[in-house]
C-alpha cells in the first residue's frame, strides 16, 4: 500500500510549487467552499493514479490545490463512502496521500441527522468525539509502522484547540452552533425510528455515513482533525419525517454558508 501512496503523492507533487499543509474534505453540501479556494491546480480523481472514483450525485470528484485565506490547501471535492462498496483502505487512501503531500491538519465536513433534542435542521455541529458503528476500521490488516502505530490512541480525535477557535469564530459572527458526538453508520439506508433512538441512547448527537474512517486514518498519521456536521434532518422522537437525499442536499445548502464562513476564518489559525 505504501508504494501506491508514494506513487500517487509523487505524481501530484510533480508540478506543485507549494505543498499543502491543510487538507479539506468537502462533504455533502459544502461544495461551495471549493469556490473560495484560489485554485492553482485541479485534477479529476479519474486522472490520478490509484485514486478511487466517486459515484454519488452531488459529489464532484476533483482534487483542488490552491490557497484559502492565504494558506496552502488541498481539497477533495467529493468524497468516498463505505456504502459505495469501497474498502476502508480505499476510502482512506486520499488521506494517506495527503499526509505524504505535507498535510498536517485535516478539516472534514458531512451532512448528518440530528439526534439531540435541542438541534434544528440547518444547525452546524462541531464534532467533539465519535462512535464508530461501521462494522469495519481502516486500520484492520497489517499495520504499516511507517505510517502509524498498531494500536492507536483515540482519547482526543478532534483537536480541542481547533474546536475552541471554531467556537470563538462562530460567536464572533453570531453563528448558532452545536457541539456533540457523531456516530457513523454504513448507510445507504437512513435510520428507522428505532435505530435513531438506539443511536441517541448510546450517546450520539448526530449520525451520518462518513467522516470516521478518514478521521481514524488521519489520527493514525498524527494529523490534527477538525470536523463539522451540517444537520439536515432530525432523528428525534416526534420529529421524524420521511427523508430523501434531495432533502438532505437542500437542508445542507441552508447550513453551508455558516460552515463555510467558519472554515474560511479558521484556516489561518491552523
Ligand atoms: N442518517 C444518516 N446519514 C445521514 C442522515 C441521517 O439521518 N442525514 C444525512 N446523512
Amino acid at each position: 500500500m505504501s508504494e501506491k501512496i508514494k506513487e500517487t503523492s509523487n505524481f501530484l507533487l510533480k508540478d506543485l510549487s507549494e505543498k499543502p499543509e491543510i487538507g479539506i474534505i468537502l462533504g455533502t453540501g459544502l461544495g461551495e467552499l471549493g469556490r473560495e479556494i484560489h485554485v492553482k491546480k485541479e485534477i479529476k480523481y479519474s486522472n490520478i493514479p490509484n485514486f478511487p472514483t466517486s459515484t454519488v450525485k452531488g459529489h464532484e470528484g476533483k482534487l483542488l490545490f490552491g490557497t484559502l485565506n492565504d494558506r496552502n490547501v488541498v481539497a477533495m471535492q467529493g468524497r468516498f463512502h463505505y456504502y459505495e462498496g469501497y474498502s476502508m483502505k480505499q476510502l482512506t487512501f486520499p488521506i494517506r496521500v495527503m499526509h505524504f503531500l505535507g498535510v498536517k491538519t485535516l478539516v472534514l465536513s458531512n451532512a448528518a441527522g440530528g439526534l439531540n433534542e435541542d438541534f434544528e435542521i440547518g444547525d452546524i455541529m462541531f464534532i467533539t468525539d465519535h462512535i464508530n458503528l461501521m462494522p469495519d476500521n481502516p486500520l484492520i490488516g497489517i499495520n504499516d509502522d511507517n505510517l502509524g502505530p498498531r494500536f492507536l490512541d483515540m482519547s482526543e480525535v478532534y483537536n480541542e484547540n481547533i474546536i475552541r477557535d471554531a467556537k470563538k469564530i462562530a460567536r464572533h459572527n453570531q453563528i448558532r452552533f452545536q457541539t456533540g458526538v457523531y456516530a457513523a453508520v454504513t448507510g445507504p439506508t437512513f435510520e428507522t425510528p428505532a435505530e435513531y433512538k438506539y443511536i441517541r441512547t448510546i450517546g450520539a448527537d448526530s449520525v451520518g455515513m462518513s467522516t470516521i474512517p478518514e478521521a481514524i486514518a488521519a489520527r493514525h498519521m498524527d494529523m490534527n482533525v477538525f470536523a463539522i456536521s451540517l444537520i439536515t434532518d432530525l432523528g428525534v422522537e416526534g420529529k421524524i419525517v420521511e427523508v430523501s437525499h434531495e432533502e438532505v442536499l437542500e437542508a445542507a445548502k441552508a447550513a453551508e454558508p455558516y460552515a463555510r464562513k467558519i472554515i474560511k476564518e479558521l484556516v489561518p489559525k491552523l
